[in-house]
């Protein structure tokens, strides 16, 4: 057999998923008994170009509370034309156009290649894709401009038949008529006064007519004659959409000395929201939203107007001084259900020097699967790229955005499903299936995933049922189906199912095969979700208690040691490099909140529940390469000792690509030798971590910072605040007393951490 490694890259590849573990232990007592629980991180639309999508719909189990999808490991019996679900073992005919089968012409889907296969279902009218821009206009002029023309160029970037659409604010709000005839109008709407969703449909003559209609016509609510004037397609209005952008001009209202603009952001997103809603219910769509300073009035405002009250900070939150707070959170979060309901989802481009208001808003975006992008200026590539990558596209020349998704998880009787952290709602689904435990976002089957890219990821949580007395035979093997429908960019239904098994173990008998089963990379991703959900409800210290918990258990179920002798202590190859993942996590911004602000903790929180494995592996601990003449570039431990004058390092950290030139390096730089002919050698070694740096950059979504800075220089903390501080002399630490759990009070290195580790695991009291 191939080994683990080699099995759980081909079952990514494949399936786009990543078990904690991939035999799974056969009851309730010795799950728990694991510590990291039965789980997953799973990819519904992870890139295959190797799949093309077949054009029939999915055969479905009859059994009503089942309606699981024919797949792989059913049992068929082709003489009478009959498969056994391998959920609920319910018999079902085949459907008469599979007559001809045999089990020499099986169909795609019984193929075990084919444990992930694509639906293309052409049920229902196509709806096109919707676009509806949200612009501040209270921003500097050079913001403005740079805004705008960005805009502009993305009207090229759209599907043709796309509709688009524009609201702009500041003090006002304006919703623009894209009128095919005649001079543009726009109606107005004060920032102050909240209303309904009714009340803005009305306004804007969007009432639907089936609700009232004299004639009882009933009127679909995307005949475009009730949508036209503010919705329309891009090819019909490119030409007059762009002059329109190119006119818009700073909000006129004078900004008195000592005040900040007022902004209208609350209002300005819930007539986008009304809109959608009235006109596109279940419809792919995007709201975009581009500001460039926070809300400061009416529903949803964050800071008031005077300058001389800052925005609320960690100090004012934990002080529990943060005036607006909680009010202006919770409207935004109404505002994205009612967005996630109709499959509406939500992008915020924030571009500021100061808070945007991300805090109180992200709920807008992380429940409706948006993009967030946070930067200092609209004039900066760092925006200007990212905006421009939202539409980039793949392998077959579409776009990499899917809309509307729903994933269903089926599992088999032994297991159920906890919940799923990620860009996703509840729909609230019942069934068999849900396990009373509840983590992340449980109590349901499926979630609603209003827009979905090849990377979105999920993680989801089992617990297995079983009980210990009643063991599940040997060789059983436990199933689980994801059935991920959704409107794929060519605005065509899909839907695509991956059905997955892993073996049953005795957790006694086979404790080995299970610890060799282990994914670590996937656990550390699984587990450091669980603990950035509970931060945002917990207090910072709790959750690292927790962690610390976690992992203190994990090492003293599988480490090996002799009691109270910490140098004993070993972990096989399978979690050696477990500890030094919740290492660097417990050191991220992530949990660590302090050293950024309320809206940057939000930004990075937001990107790391949603990323792939790679990714997200590489914002918990960033990677290091060295260049230097000693040999080609290699990757070297992300640790101060690694710091060395004559290195240059390149740090990726997701979020940051940091050149950094040691003491050396940064001489010779200053000095100028690489203008030198007979230094020309010193010149490449400049140029290559620039090079490499560009083609990270050219592909990332969000773009990353680019950094370049050196030994003593001030940005050189952005590389000190991420390595294992090996060599300073701060070793402080102390284990919390109160509640006899440890937390290491101080930021400590990787070897006092696992010293400390050791001790615990090790210990008899434990
Ligand atoms: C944007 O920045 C570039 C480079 O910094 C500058 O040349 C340009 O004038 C700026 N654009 C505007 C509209 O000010
Ligand atoms: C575009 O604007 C011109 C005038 O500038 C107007 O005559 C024309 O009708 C407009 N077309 C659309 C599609 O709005
Ligand atoms: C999304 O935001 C809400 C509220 O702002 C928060 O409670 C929730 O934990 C966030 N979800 C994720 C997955 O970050
Ligand atoms: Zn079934």
């Amino acid at each position: 057999m191939a080994t683990y490694q080699e099995f759980i890259q081909q079952n990514e590849d494949r399936d786009g998923v990543r078990f904690s573990w991939n035999l799974w232990p056969s009851s309730r007592l010795e799950a728990t008994r694991l510590v990291v629980p039965v789980s997953c991180l799973f990819t519904p639309l992870k890139e295959r170009p190797d799949l093309p999508p077949v054009q029939y719909e999915p055969v479905l189990c009859s059994r009503a509370n089942c309606k699981a999808v024919l797949n792989p490991l059913c049992q068929v019996d082709y003489r009478a034309k009959i498969w056994a679900c391998n959920f609920c073992f319910q018999r079902n005919p085949f459907p008469p156009s599979y007559a001809g089968i045999s089990d020499v012409n099986q169909p795609a889907e019984l193929m075990p290649q084919f444990s992930t296969i694509e639906y293309i279902v052409q049920r229902g009218p196509s709806n096109p894709l919707i676009f509806l821009y949200v612009v501040d206009t209270c921003l500097e002029e050079e913001d403005l401009q740079a805004l705008k023309e960005s805009l502009q160029m993305s009207l090229s970037l759209l599907p043709p038949n796309a509709l688009v659409g524009l609201i702009t604010f500041g003090r006002m709000v304006q919703v623009h008529e894209l009128s095919c005839e005649g001079i543009a109008k726009s109606y107005v709407f004060r920032g102050t006064k909240e209303l309904s969703s009714k009340q803005i449909q009305e306004m804007l003559g969007l009432t639907n007519p089936a609700a009232s209609g004299p004639q009882g016509r009933p009127v679909a609510p995307q005949d475009p004659a009730v949508t036209c004037r503010f919705l329309q397609p891009v090819h019909k209005v490119d030409m007059n959409l762009t002059d329109l952008l190119g006119e818009l001009q700073r909000d006129p209202w004078p900004v008195p000395q000592g005040k900040r603009p007022l902004r209208s952001t609350g209002i300005a997103l819930s007539i986008a929201v009304g809109v959608l809603e009235g006109t596109f219910p279940n419809t792919g769509a995007r709201v975009m939203m581009f500001t460039g300073g926070p809300p400061t009035q009416g529903p949803g405002m964050v800071v008031g107007d005077e300058l001389k009250t800052p925005i609320r900070s960690w100090h004012d939150i934990t002080k529990d001084n943060a005036r607006h707070l909680k009010k202006a959170t919770k409207y935004y979060e109404a505002l994205a259900n009612r967005a996630a309901v109709n499959g509406h989802s939500i992008d915020i481009y924030a571009c500021a020097l100061d808070q945007t208001g991300l805090l109180e808003m992200k709920c807008l975006s992380n429940l409706t699967g948006g993009h967030i992008a946070m930067g200092d200026s609209f004039n900066t590539s760092l925006f200007k790229q990212t905006f421009q990558r939202v539409f980039s596209k793949d392998y077959n020349g579409e776009f990499r955005m899917a809309f509307g998704g729903t994933l269903e998880v089926k599992t088999s009787r032994e297991l159920k499903v906890s919940g799923a952290i990620g860009p996703c709602v509840s729909l609230n689904a019942k069934g068999p299936c849900i396990s009373e435990n509840e983590v992340g976002v449980g109590g349901t089957t499926q979630w609603k995933i209003c827009s979905l890219s090849p990377s979105t990821t999920l993680a989801l949580y089992f617990e297995v049922v079983n009980q210990h007395n009643a063991p599940i035979p040997q060789g059983g093997r436990g199933a689980v189906q994801f059935v991920t429908q959704y409107q794929h960019s060519n605005t065509q239904r899909r839907i695509r199912v991956t059905t997955v098994a892993r073996n049953w173990a005795d957790a006694q008998s086979q404790i080995q095969h299970i610890e060799s089963s282990f994914d670590q990379e996937a656990s550390a991703v699984i587990m450091a979700r669980l603990g950035v959900f509970r931060a945002e409800s917990e207090e910072g210290p709790d959750v690292l208690r927790w962690l610390d918990r976690q992992l203190i258990r994990l090492c003293q179920k599988f480490g090996q040691f002799n009691k109270d002798d910490p140098t004993s202590f070993k972990l096989s190859e399978s979690l050696s490099l477990y500890p030094q993942f919740m290492f660097h996590l417990r050191r991220s911004p992530f949990l660590q909140v302090f050293n950024n602000s309320p809206d940057e903790c939000s930004y990075y929180r937001h990107h790391f529940v949603q990323q792939d494995l790679t990714q997200s592996l590489i914002m918990i601990q960033p990677i290091l390469y060295s260049y230097s003449f000693h040999g080609p570039p290699e990757p070297v431990l992300l640790d101060s000792g690694s710091i060395l004058p004559d290195r240059i390092l390149l740090m990726d950290t997701f979020f940051q690509l940091v050149i950094y030139h040691g003491e050396t390096i940064a001489q010779w730089r200053k000095a100028g030798y690489q203008e030198q002919p007979e230094y020309e050698n010193f010149k490449h070694l400049l140029v290559a971590p620039v090079d490499d740096a560009q083609e990270i950059l050219q592909t990332r979504f969000p773009m990353p910072r680019y950094i370049d800075t050196e030994h003593g220089g001030s940005q050189a903390r952005f590389l000190l605040s991420k390595v294992n501080p090996s060599q300073t002399h701060n070793n402080l630490y102390s284990w919390g007393q109160e509640t006899g759990a440890p937390i290491l009070t101080d930021d400590v290195s990787l070897q006092v951490f696992m010293d400390h580790l050791k001790k615990l695991a090790v210990s008899s009291a434990a």
